[in-house]
């Protein structure tokens, strides 16, 4: 069987270990599509999100992270970490775009897209 290349063919990149990233907290990852913010709950689950909140572009990666969600540090308005998207009385009102991120052996890959033939 032939794998066909796609549109989006992910490119996984380390960008450090779980351990570097605050229980319930964030860290901000710089890329050449722009910040992304790393997300690690209570669970030990890993989120990535543009760090921009949909709302005024607040910086996500500065706010409280719930369960799988955060609370944006500027108006407080409380983004899905899954999804990008804000919740309850916000739901609806944008979205933040998320990035495909995994755990491996204790390393944090953060997938970005490239371009393919
Ligand atoms: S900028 Fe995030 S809630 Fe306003």
């Amino acid at each position: 069987m032939t794998v066909q290349p796609t549109a989006f063919d992910p490119d996984w990149r380390d960008v450090g270990a779980l351990a570097d990233i605050p229980l319930r907290g964030a860290r901000r990852v710089a890329t050449v599509l722009g910040d992304i913010a790393l997300f690690r709950t209570g669970d030990d689950e890993v989120y990535a999100l543009f760090d921009r909140c949909p709302h005024k572009a607040g910086p996500l990666s500065q706010g409280i992270v719930h369960g799988r969600a955060v609370t944006c540090p500027l108006h407080a308005w409380v983004i899905d970490l899954r999804t990008g998207e804000p919740t309850g009385a916000d739901a609806g009102k944008g979205c933040t775009p998320t990035a495909p991120v995994r755990v491996d052996g204790g390393r944090v890959l953060l997938a970005l897209p490239v371009a393919t033939a």
